[in-house]
């Protein structure tokens, strides 16, 4: 993305992306929220330390920020294992992944991110990896050709997508815990800021400023620990250090985040809705088009969180605006029949 959003639940490297490492949790206990999640994990893992096995395949799905990528580092953590990190997008063959299998220890975590991104060819290369700890490479070509398999150690998978709908039955079937992150609700990310604002000893940041800064983090914790970090130097240029309501509300409006938490995009994005397309339905492509934007992106990163609100509701037809995502904007529908 060109343009720098301060609510974008994607990393970004310039964004103090490499400062927020210290604070993310390192283990389960620190690990807030997703306490369903955490559950099926903590039995998970205890009944495979009993055995002396190695954990289940894990994948991750949901929206981006919510700590995919964390739990996965917790994860090995907590099977005090080494965790090798690569991304679908990064696997261009199936020889790429051939050096770090056959190099992985027993019970070592296997990161793959953006898991739907995997190119066909290293994802058939990875069903035996996965099913029987072994992978199969051919060598030699033509008449000579000979497929040798080599065993690997037994080790876990991790994957992360976004976009869980993307991958094919068979890749899903092989993961034996599959489990979908949803947004934090207030009380939890209220928790990760107070932890956060500990770590970054902001001491005048309370409970009180606490949930007014989690309220508009679109229940998203990169965006919460982003949105804490630019009020600190807020706090810091403007009143000497001390965070108050009003200097969260200041930094956060000279940010152009409302008090729900959207930013310009998202505004743009109804708005676009609203005009030219009259409420919807309308497709994505054409959105996209109109606004000059990608369509994967707003997907990613606009829509999940305007869906949570009920602005949004995904219909056959295309996107449709909703009655309360029209009372937001102030506008009325004249649908008539507006079924949300
Ligand atoms: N449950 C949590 N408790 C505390 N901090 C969290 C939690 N989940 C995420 N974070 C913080 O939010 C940021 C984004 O998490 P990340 O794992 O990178 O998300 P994802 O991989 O899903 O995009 C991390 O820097 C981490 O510190
Ligand atoms: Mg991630």
């Amino acid at each position: 993305m060109a343009r720098e959003r301060v609510v974008s639940a994607e990393s970004q490297e310039l964004d103090g992306e490499r400062s927020a490492h210290s604070l993310r949790p390192a283990r389960m206990d620190d690990y807030i929220g997703q306490s369903d999640l955490l559950e099926r994990l903590r039995i998970a893992l205890e009944a495979v330390q009993q055995r002396k096995e190695s954990m289940e395949h894990v994948l991750l799905h949901g929206p981006p920020g919510l700590g995919k990528t964390t739990l996965a580092h917790v994860i090995a953590s907590e099977m005090g294992s080494r965790a090798y990190i690569t991304s679908g997008p990064a696997l261009s063959k199936a020889g790429d992944l051939m050096g770090t299998l056959t190099k992985m220890e027993s019970r070592d975590v296997l990161f793959i991110d953006e898991i739907h991104r995997l190119p066909p060819a290293v994802e058939e290369y990875i069903y035996p990896a996965m099913e029987d700890f072994k992978v199969d490479f051919t060598v030699d070509s033509g008449m000579h050709a000979k497929v040798i398999s080599v065993g690997l150690k037994p080790f876990t998978l991790i994957g992360a997508t976004t976009r869980a709908g993307l991958l094919s039955h068979a890749l899903r079937s092989r993961f034996g815990i599959s489990h979908h992150l949803d947004f934090y609700d207030e009380e939890d990310l209220v928790r990760i800021l107070l932890r956060a604002s500990d770590l970054l000893a902001m001491g005048s940041f309370d409970g009180e400023v606490a949930s007014l800064l989690a309220s508009r983090s679109r229940g998203t914790p990169r965006v919460a620990l982003r949105l804490l970090r630019r009020v600190r130097d807020f706090a810091q240029v403007r009143s000497r250090g001390a965070v108050t309501q009003e200097v969260v509300t200041d930094a956060l409006s000279l940010e152009g985040v409302d008090q729900l938490g959207l930013d310009e995009l998202d505004r743009k994005y109804l708005a676009t809705l609203v005009d030219p397309y009259d409420g919807g339905p309308v497709g994505l492509e054409a959105i996209a088009a109109t606004m000059g934007d990608d369509a994967g992106t707003l997907e990613d990163v606009v829509e999940p969180y305007l869906l949570q609100l009920g602005f949004l509701a995904r219909t056959r037809q295309g996107r449709r605006l909703t009655t309360r995502g029209a009372d937001h904007l102030g506008i009325s529908l004249d649908t008539g029949d507006d079924t949300d």
